[in-house]
């Protein structure tokens, strides 16, 4: 590895269609037909007929609008863990929306639900004591994260402690700071400079965290990390790696941070990642399955490690949140959701699904000599031989009624809902045979 130095972080400068020093300008039309809603992480030149129109779900199934069904196996993305179609979350979203729809949390008030759903998380959480801070989202909640691990460390007389060590490959969302720990290059490229102080180095390489922080004594704040890598393309930690990181942060006075915006509420069998690996973080960042999906909500769980530090001096302001944090409608969801998932014991449901899933496509690659099935808990992928195209074997899987996420050109994944039956898992995996058959 060569040993990373700490500059400010800057993307690729992007090429711009305004005029600059020549006072020329080049105009760039869209084509005809493109419609009004510009995607997320799609092509803005696609054609609205290029877009399979979802209407309407029930379980681990969604249908378009031409009828036809398919089994969701990524939840939606990643996050409906209880499955579509709950009247119980809709009811209690409704409810709350009747009694209280909306009221904000800031400085001087709070809401029962906001409070309810922070202290129910609080009890599910890795470590004890811990305190919840609510945001909208994923992204919302690492950049939460990334502002709340130098505050702390700043509060706790070490300002100077602001450089953040992610990973790559890695997601963690769409926020400036978020794209910055991204270890995703083309997902940084174009977007103009990004966030100091973020180094990122080989996912599972603690020597290179470790020659981090030895070269930048005292300067390192945290690390992050996902449990399991998700979006990032779908990779387990080496053995011992999270272990690893927990002790460097120990010894180097850094926070640990968990991303677990995908494993976070089942999808590794107990309710946190961390649980999953007996590892315990310094700070969580969750979102997704927290609400099922049924409402946007995010937030950033935290150790008396860190939140000791900010609550030490009653004149201490947090000065950083949304106008919708604990929005009640989101955390009325929430509460209904947690419900379902306890009742329903889902999270138990994962290793299960993880299993049966596993099986079946370590099959499938082995008739068709795929180099790469790997995974843990409900979340699996299959890694394809460059001359498949993911895109397209998603295509081809569409067509035999069932929807997984390419990951770039090389790699299929999948993450159904945790209330999943196993024939639909059973299904999927036939799916994908069917693709391959085909291709
Ligand atoms: C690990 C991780 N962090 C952050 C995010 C960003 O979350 P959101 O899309 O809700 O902003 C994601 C989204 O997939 C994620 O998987």
């Amino acid at each position: 590895m060569t040993a990373p130095s700490v500059t400010p972080s800057t993307g690729k400068s992007a090429t711009t269609s305004t005029g600059t020093s020549t006072g020329t300008s080049t105009a760039l039309t869209a084509p005809a037909g493109v419609g009004p809603l510009l995607h997320p992480f799609a092509r803005p030149a696609a054609r609205p007929d290029e877009f399979v129109t979802i209407v309407r779900g029930q379980g681990a199934h969604v249908w378009d609008d031409q009828g036809r069904r398919y089994i969701d196996g990524l939840a939606s993305l990643w996050y409906c863990a209880a499955g579509h179609g709950r009247g119980e979350i809709a009811d209690a979203v409704a409810g709350q929306m009747r009694e209280l729809a909306s009221f904000h949390l800031f400085e001087k008030f709070t809401n029962p639900v906001a409070d309810a759903v922070a202290a129910r998380i609080a009890g599910l959480a890795p470590m004890a004591d811990a305190r919840v801070f609510l945001t909208n989202g994923g992204s919302e909640s690492v950049d939460a994260a990334i502002k709340i691990t130098r505050f702390a460390h700043a509060l706790a007389g070490q300002p100077e402690r602001t450089i953040i060590i992610s990973r790559s490959p890695s997601y963690h969302g769409v926020t400036m700071g978020g794209t910055t720990l991204t270890g995703l290059d083309p997902n940084r490229e174009a977007f103009g400079p990004l966030v100091g102080d973020i180094v990122r180095v080989d996912k599972d390489d603690l020597a290179a965290v470790e020659t981090v922080m030895t070269q930048n004594p005292g300067r390192v704040a945290a690390v992050i990390a996902e449990p399991v890598v998700g979006a990032g393309g779908l990779y387990p930690p080496a053995p011992g790696y999270l272990e690893g990181l927990r002790r460097l942060c120990d010894t180097h006075g850094a926070h640990l941070i968990f991303d677990e915006v995908i494993t976070g509420f089942g999808r590794l069998g107990e309710w946190f990642g961390s649980l999953h690996f007996g590892v315990q973080p310094d700070l969580v960042t969750f979102a997704k399955a927290v609400t099922s999906g049924y409402q946007p909500l995010g937030g950033v769980i935290m150790a008396p490690t860190v939140h000791g530090a900010l609550a030490a001096r009653p004149e201490t302001v947090l000065r950083t949140g949304g106008t919708y944090a604990g929005h009640p409608a989101a955390c009325a969801a929430a509460l209904a959701n947690l419900d379902i998932l306890e009742r329903e014991g889902l999270p138990a449901r994962a290793p299960e699904i993880g299993a049966r899933l596993a099986t079946g496509l370590r099959a499938v690659a082995a008739r068709h000599s795929l180099p790469d099935v790997r995974g843990a808990g409900a979340m699996w992928a299959v890694g394809l031989p460059g001359d498949l195209a993911a895109p397209a074997v998603r295509d081809r899987m569409l067509g035999e009624g069932a929807i997984v996420r390419p990951i770039g050109l090389a790699t299929l994944a999948f993450c159904p809902p945790l209330m999943i039956d196993l024939a639909d898992v059973d299904a999927l995996v036939a799916a994908l045979g069917k693709a391959l058959d085909a291709a």
